[in-house]
């Protein structure tokens, strides 16, 4: 994450902001949380997966995965570690877990949604050696759409909507310098994207 002045196509994020990606699989949520993050501020659920099954793709570990994986993001939030959750998300009572979690230990929210065109996902899905079933991708492409409707109301503070892979390639993100001019209690919030016109000398 650079920390220079923002570019116009940037997106600022602020320290101890939990960053939700949402998109189907294949989108290139992983792609884009390895160029733009630290790996240790990546919460993934195959990573939990992996943690508590030794295999990435054990469904039957989703449940436990996603416990572990709030559990790491409250005591990083609580520290004021920026945190990246890398799932499909593409549920809004997932991302409501989520921002159930950051509500409690008074963190701002983020949503970065990967929108990109189905054919994209579904052709960068079928080159992988463990392909999902198309199926399952149509229907989260579907659930990603729907979401687009949803997510201005959710209680994030931003929701940055990257429409093709050039807008994603071109998408820089960037740390907040000054933090402290930012005012607290700009956290997550039930309902309502707050507008960034709250800080005080930015
Ligand atoms: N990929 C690509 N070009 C990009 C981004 C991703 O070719 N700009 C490829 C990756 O190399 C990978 C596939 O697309 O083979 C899926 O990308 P990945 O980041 O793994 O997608 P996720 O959204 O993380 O998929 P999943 O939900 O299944 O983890
Ligand atoms: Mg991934």
């Amino acid at each position: 994450m650079s920390t220079g002045p923002a570019a116009p196509n940037a997106i600022v994020v602020r320290p101890g902001t939990m960053v939700v990606l949402v998109g189907s699989s294949g989108c290139g949520k992983s792609t884009f949380a390895a160029r733009h993050f630290a790996p240790s501020q990546v919460l993934s659920s195959d990573q939990m997966r992996a943690l508590v099954a030794d295999d990435p793709d054990d469904q039957t570990a989703t449940e436990a995965a996603f416990e572990l994986l709030h559990t790491a993001l409250a005591l990083r939030l609580a520290r004021r570690r920026t945190t990246v959750v890398d799932a499909t998300n593409v549920e809004g009572w997932a991302r409501g877990r989520l921002l159930a979690v950051a509500r409690r230990v008074g963190r701002p929210a983020l949503a970065i949604v990967l929108a990109l065109p189905l054919e994209t996902c579904l052709s960068r899905n079928a080159a992988r050696a463990d392909a999902r079933p198309a199926a399952a991708i149509r229907r989260q492409h579907r659930w990603m759409a729907d979401s687009l409707l949803t997510l201005p109301d959710e209680g994030f503070e931003r929701v940055c909507v990257l429409g093709t892979e050039e807008v994603v390639a071109a998408v820089e993100v960037v740390s907040a310098p000054h933090a402290s001019k930012y005012p607290e209690g700009t956290a997550a919030r039930p309902g309502g994207a707050r507008p960034p016109t709250r800080y005080r000398n930015a």
